[in-house]
Formats: structure tokens, sequence, C-alpha cells
């Protein structure tokens, strides 16, 4: 019998982290976790409202519409084109998703089987691959350049005759890395030239600071004709638990996506998108707050850490610092370090690829107390090992 794809998978880190947590919690530990990038709220009492009234509203007895809910993508569109004045068709352009994450693998499952190739940054957010995978298609990781672009002329030409995706993540999860709209330019012409679908995750797209403005890969004239981009009220708007989210672009590519959600499924929860749309109607007002947040506790991390004679560039986007373990120490020594000594859970960097040996990740979703606690024990720990 042929196994099936997920057979082939290997097992999640994240659930290796988890069951390290949780042992040393079961020993009574008390620890300070900044490993998973979950967002600690509080949601936006203009959410936390939406979702009271539309408790009470009749149409959500009923099954939610396949397309997006029409308050919802009318927040949406009038949001994208405020922020980054682009225009779309919601009826072509458009479909709500109950969390990007899944998104991305449902495009990578509409898009994808054996023989196809997705071309995915060396360092990636771990559906990329593992959606891959599940569609019975090859992961191919693409090396990062210097300045944090991909070096496409990295990928071989038989590579590339496979290729259906082109995924980019920028800012990156964990990377934290930023690029021009010159540079998302580049990746729509290599798309256009080589027949590929461009996937870009725009998770991060409210989260930089320093007058740092996150582009959008659609502000590329005629990047519709080849891109799609996932954005998510995950993070903007600390709403991960809401799961809602939305995917833009290439009409064949979302069209394709409808009709493979549809035989799996319903629409977005009627409760999620009313929520999405209070969200994305009040951005403007919003987001300010949020960046402040992580902006404050960016800071807080990057003062703790050059205390601590750790040099480190404050990262200019997303809510993570990307760092390196100490040099020939192996990444699970010091994950286990961490949380045996001052009991700081954090992200070993191969969760997110091989690439990431020898990396790791923090994330700001504790208080500023807490965060500064936490680095000044991996500084002590760090200063055990060098
Ligand atoms: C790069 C990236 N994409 C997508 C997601 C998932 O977001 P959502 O909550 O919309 O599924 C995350 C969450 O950490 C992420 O880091």
């Amino acid at each position: 019998m042929t196994p099936h794809p997920l057979d082939r998978i290997p097992p999640y880190v994240f659930y290796e982290l988890d069951a390290r947590r949780a042992a040393m919690r079961a020993k009574g530990r008390t620890l300070i976790d900044v490993g998973i990038g979950s967002p600690d709220g509080p949601m936006p009492e203009v959410v936390v409202q939406a979702l009271r009234e539309v408790a009470g509203d009749r149409s959500v007895a009923g099954y939610p519409h396949f397309q997006a809910h029409p308050e919802y993508a009318e927040a949406v569109t009038q949001y994208l084109e405020a922020r980054f004045g682009v225009s779309v068709d919601p009826a072509r352009e458009l479909l709500a998703l109950a969390g990007s994450k899944e998104g991305i693998a449902e495009l990578l499952l509409a898009h994808c089987g054996p023989g196809d190739v997705v071309l995915i940054p060396e360092v990636y957010y771990p559906v990329y691959a593992r959606a891959t995978q599940l569609a019975g298609a090859e992961p191919v990781f693409v090396p990062f350049a210097r300045d944090g672009g991909l070096e496409l002329d990295a990928i071989a030409g038989d590579v590339l005759a496979r290729a259906r995706v082109l995924l980019i993540n920028y800012p990156g999860n964990p990377t934290t890395q930023a690029v021009s709209l010159t540079e998302l330019a580049r990746y729509v012409a290599f798309a256009e030239v080589h027949d590929l679908l461009l996937l870009s995750d725009l998770a991060y797209s409210e989260l930089s600071y320093d007058g740092f403005v996150v582009p959008s890969v659609l502000q590329v004239p005629g990047a519709s004709r080849v891109a799609v981009e996932t954005h998510t009220c995950s993070k903007s708007f600390s709403m991960a638990g809401v799961r809602i989210a939305f995917v833009v672009g290439k009409a064949e590519a979302i069209s394709r996506l409808d009709a493979y959600r549809s035989n799996i499924g319903y629409g977005v929860s009627t409760v999620a998108q009313l929520a999405g749309a209070a969200a994305f109607r009040h951005h403007a007002a919003l987001v300010p707050e949020t960046v402040a947040r992580y902006r404050s506790r960016r800071d807080v991390v990057a003062a703790a850490l050059q205390r601590g004679a750790w040099a480190v560039e404050a990262p200019r986007a997303t809510m993570y610092f990307w760092l390196d373990v100490p040099a020939g120490v192996d990444d699970w020594v010091w994950v286990d370090a961490l949380m045996e000594g001052p009991g700081v859970v954090v992200t070993p960097g191969i969760a997110f690829g091989a690439a990431g040996r020898g990396k790791f990740r923090i994330s700001l979703v504790q208080p500023e107390a807490l965060l500064e606690e936490a680095v000044d024990g991996l500084v002590a720990v760090r200063r055990a090992f060098v």
C-alpha cells in the first residue's frame, strides 16, 4: 500500500517543545513562555462589542456563504484601498479565510499535487512545507541572500520546470526580515516568467517600527496576474483565537481555492467575519496601539540584550527576535538549559527548517517586566556556555 503523505511528515517540532514544557510544569516549575507567537491580547473593545452583538444575530443560525460576508468584504476592501492604495473586486479577487495558516494550506492543496514543486524560503513558517507534503508535492528551499531577499538564481532549471508556487513571507517569521516594493516586483516578474503562482504571506503587515511601512505585493503593477496574498487579524488586532483572515489577488487562484473549500467545508464563520469586519473598519485607530505595545517590548528586549553584552539589531518588523545559539552548543541542549535554568521557553530555529539550526526565536508576547526577566535569564545561561 502506498503510504499516506502524512506518514512521511516528521513530527512537528512544536509538539516536542510542548512536551518538554509540560514536563517542566508537571515538576512545578513556573516558566516564562516566549516560545510560541500567540498574542497575549487584549482584543480591541470594538471587536469584543461586535462579537457580543453578533451572538444575538439570527443569521448566525444558518451556514455562512462560501464567499466573504458582504460586511467583511466591504471592510477589507476599504482597508486595502486605504492602507495600500489597492483596489480589488471582492466578488472575484477575495475570499475570507479561517486563519491564514489554514488558507495557505488550502491554497497549496488546491494548486499542487505529486510531481509538483513548491518554492519555499529556506527558513519558513512550518505550514508551507507541511501542506506541500500533504498535497504530495515536493518542497524545495530557496536560500536567502545577505540582504534578506531570496536567491532566485540558486533554483535549478529542472526544479523550476516543475515549480507551481513561489512562497514569500516579508516581514518574515522567524527571520524578521522585510523587503522593499522593488524587491517584491522582482518576485512578481519571476513568477510571471516561470508561470508560478506567487503566494505572499503578509501576516505581519502592520507590525513595523521606526517609520517602516510594510508594502503589499499587490502594490506592484500587474501583480494580480500572478499573485495572491494572505492577510490576518491574528497579529494586527490580537485575534488569533477568533480565526479570521483573508486572501486577495489573482482571480483564477481565488476561484480554485473557492472550489477546493466548497468540497470540504462551508464559508468562514459569520461570527468571525463580523468581528474581523469591526477590526478592519477601525484599523487606523487600532493598529497604532498594537504597534506601540510591541515596539516598547522590542526596545526593552533589545536594551536588556545589549546590557548583557549580546550584540543585536532591534527588528524593524514582526514580534520576534531571531538570535544565535552560542557557537558549538546543540539547539536542544540550549533550549533545555533555558527551561531548566531560568525557566524560559524559546523556540529552537530547527522548528523553521534545517537552515534554522544554530538560531532560536523569542516572541514579544509577555509584559515588559517578564520579557526583561526572560532576557536576563538568557544572558546568564549564555555566559555559562561561552
Ligand atoms: C508567517 C505567518 N503566517 C501565518 C501565520 C498564521 O496566522 P493565522 O493566525 O492567520 O493562521 C503565522 C502565525 O504565527 C505566521 O507567523
